[in-house]
């Protein structure tokens, strides 16, 4: 382990680059990388190596500011298409978190007020490091607020991983989890491994034992069985969207909603105002799909027969009516979800 720990993303003033904990590499290996180009930030967001909604909002902020800073062109006209194409390239990587393209619309934005070649490239600079820096002050606010629905002892099921590497640092759901546990509650963590590309166990695993947090790893498919046995308390996730009428989170997350709420056990989504997404509804959201090598091979261990089709999507949607609160920076939402979304809409103007 380094000295000191770096953010999950951050901006290298003194280099203008990007560096980010490569996140394919965990838990075996922790390796923070300098990326300088933003054709190698798309690369190494495909392949998950920063990944997460709020994280991806960074990297999408921080790719702009990237290109920015990274040209040579004077001409204002011409410097901003150059940021745009770079600004379109970052926001076909992934296309459900809704996170990505707020953080990258965020910059795109500063760099069309400049006056000058100069002044975007500050004012990208700022943004992105803004965008940074209150993702981890949403991520606290988030924690103090979610904490409060947590009882003095408990046993909590995540999915994937919604902690510090999926954020600046802190997490939304693991957020609230270590805001339960610096509150003095006793909690136990139990971590979906997150099939197929286990941000479960090795993601979230790693992150809270690191921070002496009680975790024990599941299969996925134990989830239900341990509802039933009264081993879980609550269900807490994070989320990559937030539609009119759904939740969008990683695969999976939806069978531990129906689960959940067969069992009669509270079901928590935590997320940031700015992953909400309300001007559309459940049908109209692109939802990514992987590659079928993700399911049939396990790095070089071949787990399917040759040819065989697969079908790997990246995220589902739970609906609305399966999730019994949504935390956010601004407050505790609950339904009648029409009604409580009327402060997402005034506060930030989603
Ligand atoms: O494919 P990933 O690893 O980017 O998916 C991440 C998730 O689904 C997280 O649960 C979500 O982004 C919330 S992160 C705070």
């Amino acid at each position: 382990m380094p000295e000191r720990e770096p953010y999950t993303i951050a901006w290298e003033e003194e280099t203008g680059s990007i560096i980010y904990i490569d996140q394919t590499l965990l838990p075996g290996q922790y390796r923070v990388v300098r990326c300088t180009t933003v054709e190698d930030l798309a690369r190494a967001i495909r392949r998950l190596e920063v990944r997460g909604a709020p994280a991806l909002g960074i990297a999408g902020a921080m790719g702009v500011a990237l290109a920015a800073v990274r040209s040579a062109e004077p001409d204002l006209d011409r410097f901003r298409e150059g940021v745009g194409q770079a600004a379109d390239l970052l926001r076909g990587t992934r296309p459900t978190a809704v996170n990505l393209a707020w953080g990258i619309d965020r910059v795109v934005r500063k760099v069309a007020m400049a006056a000058s070649v100069a002044e975007a490239k500050a004012l990208a600079i700022a943004e992105a490091n803004a965008v940074a820096e209150e993702d981890e002050l949403t991520c606290r606010r988030l924690g103090t607020f979610g904490e409060e629905l947590f009882p003095a002892r408990c046993t909590v099921l995540t999915h994937c991983n919604a902690g510090a590497l999926a954020c600046r640092c802190w997490g939304t759901a693991l957020g609230v989890i270590r805001s339960a546990v610096a509150a003095g509650k006793d909690v136990q963590v139990i971590a979906c491994e997150t099939r197929p590309l286990n941000q479960g166990s090795r993601l979230t695993c790693w992150e809270l034992a690191r921070d002496g947090i009680d975790v024990t790893l599941i299969p996925d498919s134990s989830a239900a069985y341990l509802m039933r046995k009264g081993a879980i308390d609550l269900v807490i996730v994070g989320a990559d969207r937030i539609t009119r009428d759904a939740v969008f989170n990683k695969i999976g997350t939806y069978m531990h909603a129906v689960a959940a709420r067969h069992h009669g056990i509270p079901f928590y989504v935590a997320a940031p105002v700015s992953t909400f997404d309300l001007a559309r509804t459940e049908k109209e959201i692109t939802v990514e799909e992987r590659d079928g090598a993700e399911l049939a091979y396990c790095g070089d261990h071949q787990l399917a027969p040759d040819g065989v089709a697969v079908l790997n999507y990246a995220f589902d949607a739970t609906p609305l009516d399966l999730v019994d609160a949504i935390i956010t920076e601004i407050g505790v939402l609950r339904p009648p979800y029409a009604e409580s979304f009327r402060l997402i809409r005034k506060g930030e103007g989603v």
